[in-house]
């Protein structure tokens, strides 16, 4: 989705903007700009189609200098990606960043043309630019010519704003699109998300729904949704920089394979006494409220469904009610909500608009309480909810998410334990069992790792192919999910997941050699089943793949291809088997050549609907 940079400074600030937006990369887009204001006011404007390369390149034949200046890479909404629809928009003096979509803009489009605005444009930004040089007019200063504009906006934005003849400002706002102020030492800046400025600090304030600032070098001042003053937090982040490198690795992706065992043992760390999970760790209040919760509502999108849809099997399995939606129907419909109901919300971003909308309807609608499952401190989700647990997972930069899942499992099996335990649905003895199994998991993760040569193997067979099928039963039918979402995601070959159990019921018709099937097999109740059901496709002459329990004795033959994991318990399974999934579809991604990191269409952080 769309990034933004900004930065106020007494040296150039085009190497700072250039540098944030490669930062922002991973969150997708297709083209990219930027507009720096000198000390006489000169401002120049460059913008171009594709990677910011091309706009680095650009910049050496056209520099620009100054010391104030936005930036932005542009993910298409409203009008089609071309160096035209690329930010900055500019009228007059104004130029504008935005993020988000303003939903009134075509009442907008049509009063300011009355006005004798002239639209260059199909984008819903070019209404803000227009709208804060007709305010400027009027307004005693640019900052009240932005809360003027705000206030006649629909929708969702954060949007970044400098006026060439004001050369030492910013000014910016936020509703519903994330926006943070870094603080430096004789400069600041303003940026969609902290990562993009830790080359340049590590003090950050983020703004909330409704907050306008303006922002000098040596000062920030914010102001709330009625125009006060306010002050916001400003939190050290102890990100690394080095976070947002890929090192050694090829991709980012495969660096955050590599880096389970770490990300799940931070998820860990502190929060696992000898023999139980600290209930304190979800928040000070968390036991008072644990043992009051009688149903459980989660909320996701995308892989974190996946992940809410193992963790309802696990809260149900401990005798705890517990449904889980995809947040873009849940906030579209009347969901009943049971007495004592938890909701919870899991994001890897914090900042997905379908989830954080729907925890926003959520508070009307009667839930005891909220709780985010999250990684990224200070996001929305984080700030919104009454309790926040943190997967500390580090930044992931890959747009296929993979230690955000594997570390919101690890988070999500702790919470199912702490509830659990909370209202006497598990034993002492079963809560020892699920803690030391939890701290085998990132020994487990590593010994998967090392099949990596023997899955690179597999690879070669799909590469070819355009259809296959994942097949899971229980906690392994997510799992299933989880690996066609990776596989469709980042090789563009059309993946299904189907409950095992359902394939006579349709998918058997698809099945040939040239539809590969991959099966999860741990060594659990179901496991019998499963063999059933591999059995119903290699009779119709389909080609498995299946990773199994070495206790399930499955063996490679004519049609099947097996490899064998570490034994693992049934809880831990749908962890440890995510795993070669993802180094399934890197490889695949990897021989078709497709661009593992930013595959097309999709973008990392999703904040518009
Ligand atoms: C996008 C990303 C996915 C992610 C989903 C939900 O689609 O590409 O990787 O699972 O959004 O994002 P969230 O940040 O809420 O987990």
């Amino acid at each position: 989705m769309c990034g933004i940079v900004g930065a106020v400074a007494q040296r150039d600030v085009a190497p700072i903007l250039i540098e944030g937006l490669k930062r922002l990369e991973y969150r997708g887009y297709d083209s990219a700009g930027l507009a720096v204001i000198d000390k006489e006011g000169v401002m120049g404007r460059l913008r171009r189609m594709g990677k910011v390369r091309e706009l680095e390149d650009a910049l050496q034949v056209e520099p620009v200098q100054g010391g104030t200046g936005i930036a932005h890479t542009r993910w298409a909404t409203h009008g089609e990606p071309s160096e035209r629809n690329a930010h900055p928009h500019v009228s007059g003096d104004i130029a504008v960043v935005h993020n988000g979509i303003i939903e009134n803009h075509e009442v907008l489009r049509e009063q300011l043309k009355g006005l004798g605005y002239v639209f260059v444009s199909d984008t819903d930004t070019e209404v803000i630019a227009h709208l804060i040089h007709h305010e400027r007019k009027s307004a005693a200063s640019l900052l009240e010519a932005l809360q003027k504009t705000v206030a006649q906006l629909e929708g969702a934005y954060g949007t970044v704003i400098v006026d060439r003849r004001e050369p030492d400002h910013l000014v910016v706002a936020r509703s519903g699109s994330p926006l943070v102020v870094g603080h430096g030492i004789g400069e600041n800046y303003v940026a969609s998300d902290q990562l993009a400025l830790l080359p340049v600090t590590h003090r950050f304030q983020y703004l909330e729904e409704g907050d306008v600032a303006e922002v000098t070098r040596e000062s920030v001042d914010i102001y709330d949704l009625h125009g006060n003053p306010v002050e916001r937090e400003l939190l050290d982040s102890d990100l690394d920089h080095e976070a947002t490198e890929k090192g050694p690795y090829r991709h980012f992706m495969l660096k955050e394979i590599f880096e389970q065992p770490d990300a799940i043992n931070s998820t860990l760390e502190g929060r696992l006494t000898d023999n139980h999970v600290a209930i304190e760790s979800f928040g000070h209040n968390a036991r008072e409220i644990f043992s009051k919760v009688k149903a459980i509502q989660l909320i996701a999108c995308g892989t974190s469904y996946n992940a809410g849809m193992v963790a309802r099997n696990w809260f149900e399995d401990m005798g705890i009610p517990c449904r889980v939606e995809i947040a873009s129907e849940f906030r579209y419909r009347k969901a009943f909500v049971p007495e004592n109901c938890l909701l919870v919300t899991i994001s890897q971003s914090g900042e997905t608009a379908d989830t954080l909308a729907a925890l926003r309807l959520a508070k009307e609608q009667g839930f005891m309480s909220s709780l985010t499952v999250c990684n990224v401190p200070g996001s929305s989700m984080v700030r919104e909810s009454d309790m926040a647990f943190m997967t500390r997972a580090g930044a992931e930069i890959g747009v296929a998410s993979t230690k955000a899942f594997t570390t919101q499992l690890t988070a999500l099996a702790m919470l199912v334990t702490a509830i659990a335990r909370c209202n006497n649905k598990m034993t002492e003895k079963e809560e020892t069992q699920i803690v030391s199994e939890l701290r085998s998991l990132p020994h487990l993760i590593k010994d998967v790792l090392q099949q990596k040569d023997a899955i690179t193997e597999l690879a070669e067979d799909f590469s070819d192919k355009h259809h296959s099928l994942f097949l899971g039963r229980g906690t392994m039918y997510p799992i299933a999910m989880e690996g066609a979402l990776k596989l469709k995601e980042i090789s563009y070959i059309h993946a299904e997941a189907y409950a095992a159990g359902e394939l006579k019921h349709g998918p058997l018709a698809l099945i040939d050699s040239e539809m590969p099937v991959v099966v999860v097999a741990p060594n659990n109740e179901l496991l019998e089943k499963l063999k059933s059901n591999m059995e119903e496709v290699r009779a119709r002459g389909g080609q498995l793949y299946v990773f199994a329990d070495p206790r399930a004795r499955l063996s490679a033959g004519e049609g099947v291809k097996v490899i064998n994991l570490a034994e693992v318990s049934d809880m831990m399974a749908p962890i440890v088997y995510t795993v070669p999934l993802q180094l399934l579809s890197y490889d695949v991604a990897l021989i078709k050549g497709t661009d593992v990191d930013q595959p097309r269409n999709l973008a990392k952080s999703v904040t518009v609907e």
